[in-house]
Parts: structure tokens; C-alpha cells; sequence
């Protein structure tokens, strides 16, 4: 029989990507999403490269009552993968109470909600964030979290706490939380990608609508920093790779009796990457040139920051495989389908 997965946030970036890797390795999924940062039409475009379209529940999962009658309608779900969640960590400083109400009401729904429904494990999307500014890098788990700087990095911060502490209690739950470093690039059939709404904030989704001409240039935000060219440095995975990593957490959860019971994975590449070296990845994969000038340092910028991703390549099994160019190229050939 074919285990059912609940993916929140499942028409989102990452969720949506994830899902079409969990369908690829036989898994039936349940989505649901309120749709403030997505669209219905992600389906169509999972379905087209899986040829299955995920069930879809539009929903928020802040509301209880609407995650019961959900478990209600689709009885059986074995395993929760959480991305449902706000991500911006400017906007998280302006509305922080969104932000913690969000983040925080969904997570300790879902975790309410295990037992009782007989859950066995969640997926928890954490970040890199956590690490603060490294004293050195790349960056393992074990290093110390330093104090947030953000709501937003606040609530990851926060949710890794009340994960540990209600497994701790003794409730029948694992759980196995990925710390992101930088997600970019789309789904080679570029069916699926990034959809950020109004001016993105993140670099590539920025750096394409420029190529795109959408956007007159891009503003590299400082080169006086202690990297070799100044700009900032940064671990920038494959969000393919990043997907594939979430069904061998969950593989491992729901099959496996002797693991720990919460479980703490990096998931980069082990390479940092510069901006000036991204943007030259663009233009020398695509052929496209990136109208481009040095602007000053965005305040609240980390200078440098890449994993030792080498607990979840021995423990998982899992590399990130795919080359910045290869990414390149993909986030190229989903922004050309956006036009
Ligand atoms: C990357 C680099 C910028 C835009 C991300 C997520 C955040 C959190 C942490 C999620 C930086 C530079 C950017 C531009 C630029 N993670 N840049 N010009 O800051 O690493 O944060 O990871 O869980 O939500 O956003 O990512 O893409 O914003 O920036 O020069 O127009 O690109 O200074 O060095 P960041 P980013």
C-alpha cells in the first residue's frame, strides 16, 4: 500500500518540488495551503511532470479545526512534512506577531494533532539561519545557535525547541529537522519553480528578472567584506537535491526503529559561493548578462556561511549533486516560462 504524506505549504517553492520527488518514490500526498504565497496552478504543473495530481485541501493550518477535518477527509496520513510558514525575514521585523502566529500556531497544531491522528513523523523546514554569523566555516550542527535577528529567524529557533521538547515529553513522534542553507533554481522540466510575488529580496529570483529585463539591474549588496572579491558568501543548493533529501527523512522515519528520535540534518553543498562568482555562473551557463552595479551592504547581512553537510551525505545517504551552473540554468529556463 502506498503511505500518504500531509505536505503543508505544499503548492509553495520547496513544497512543491518535494512533492513531485515524494510522488516520484511512491508516495501518495495531501497538500494543503492557504494560498497567500501560492497558486492553485502549481498543481497543474506537479501534475504534468508526475502525472498525478496531489490531493489539495485550501486550508490554514493556524486553524485546528481545519487540519481535524482534514485528517477526517483523508484518513491514513502516515507522515507531515511542515513548510507551511512566512519566509521573509524583512517583512517578519515590520508584522512580527504574523510571523510568530504563523510559524508557531502551525507547527504546534500539527504536533498536536499526531497522536491522536497516529502520525508517526514530521519534516520540520528549518534554516541555516539559526547558525547566527559563524565563528568559522563551513558549519556543522553541533555549533552554537546564536541569537536571531529576526522574527522570522526567531520562529525557526523557537520551532526546533518545541520539537525537541514534545518528543522529549515522551510523544509518540519523531521528527527530523533540516536546517536549509540557500534553496534556488527550479525543476529541470521548469514546470515548477519560484513565484515570488511583488520585487523578490532573494538574489536569484532578482538576478533573473533582470536577465529578464524585468528588472534594470542588479545591486550587488557590498564588496568590502572579508571574502576573497567582498562579496558575501553563501551555500546555494539545488532545490531538486533539497527535495530529494525530505523523502529519505521521511523514508527514514516511518521505517526505521532505530534512530533517534529527533533528528538535526544541514542540508547544503559544503561549496561557498560568492555573489560576484553566482552572477558569473549565470552568465557563463546561460549566455545571458546580468546588467549589474556594487551597492552598499544590506543591513543585518551574515558575511559568510556554507555547511559541512557531511552528517546527512553519511547519515542520510544523501548529496547534493547537481552543479551551480546546471542550477543556473534551470532558474533561467523557469523564469523564461513566467514571461
Ligand atoms: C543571498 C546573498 C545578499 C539580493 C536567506 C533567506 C532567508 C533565510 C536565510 C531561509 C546575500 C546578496 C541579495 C540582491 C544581493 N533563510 N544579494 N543583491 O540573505 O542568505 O537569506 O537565507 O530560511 O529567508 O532569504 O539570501 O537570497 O536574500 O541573499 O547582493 O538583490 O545575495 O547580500 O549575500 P540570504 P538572499
Amino acid at each position: 500500500m502506498k503511505e500518504k504524506i500531509l505536505v503543508t505549504g505544499g503548492t509553495g517553492y520547496i513544497g512543491s518540488h518535494t512533492t513531485v520527488e515524494l510522488q516520484n518514490a511512491g508516495y501518495d500526498v495531501v497538500i494543503i495551503d492557504n494560498l497567500s504565497n501560492s497558486s492553485r496552478k502549481v498543481l497543474d504543473g506537479i501534475e504534468a511532470i508526475t502525472g498525478i495530481r496531489p490531493e489539495f485541501v485550501e486550508g490554514d493550518c493556524t486553524d485546528i479545526e481545519t487540519l481535524r477535518a482534514l485528517f477526517k477527509a483523508h484518513p491514513g496520513i502516515k507522515g507531515i512534512i511542515n513548510f507551511a510558514a512566512s519566509k521573509a525575514v524583512g517583512e517578519s521585523i515590520e508584522k512580527p506577531l504574523l510571523y510568530y502566529r504563523n510559524n508557531l500556531m502551525t507547527l504546534i497544531n500539527l504536533l498536536e494533532l499526531m497522536p491522536e491522528e497516529g502520525v508517526k513523523g514530521i519534516v520540520f523546514s528549518s534554516s541555516c539561519t539559526v547558525y547566527g554569523e559563524p565563528d568559522r566555516n563551513p558549519i556543522d550542527e553541533t555549533a552554537p545557535i546564536k541569537p536571531a535577528t529576526s522574527p522570522y529567524g526567531n520562529t525557526k529557533q523557537i520551532s526546533e525547541e518545541i520539537i525537541r521538547d514534545f518528543v522529549h515529553s515522551g510523544a509518540p513522534v519523531k521528527s527530523i529537522i533540516l536546517r536549509y542553507f540557500n534553496p534556488v533554481g527550479a525543476h529541470p522540466s521548469a514546470k515548477i519553480g519560484e513565484l515570488p510575488v511583488g520585487v523578490p529580496q532573494n538574489l536569484v529570483p532578482y538576478l533573473t528578472q533582470t536577465a529578464a529585463g524585468i528588472r534594470k539591474e542588479l545591486t550587488v549588496f557590498g564588496d568590502d567584506y572579508d571574502t576573497p572579491d567582498g562579496s558575501c558568501i553563501r551555500d546555494y543548493i539545488n532545490v531538486v537535491d533539497l527535495a530529494k533529501a525530505h523523502v529519505i527523512a521521511m523514508k527514514r522515519m516511518l521505517e526505521r526503529e532505530d534512530t533517534e528520535n529527533v533528528e538535526i540534518f544541514n542540508l547544503g553543498t559544503g561549496r561557498g559561493v560568492s555573489v560576484l562568482e553566482l552572477i558569473e555562473s549565470f552568465e557563463r551557463s546561460t549566455g545571458v548578462k546580468v546588467p549589474h552595479r556594487i551597492g552598499p551592504r544590506r543591513e543585518g547581512d551574515i558575511e559568510k556561511i556554507w555547511a559541512e553537510p557531511r552528517h546527512a551525505n553519511e547519515v542520510l545517504a544523501w548529496v547534493a549533486r547537481e552543479t551551480l551552473d546546471d542550477t543556473m540554468r534551470s532558474a533561467w529556463a523557469w523564469q523564461q516560462t513566467l514571461k
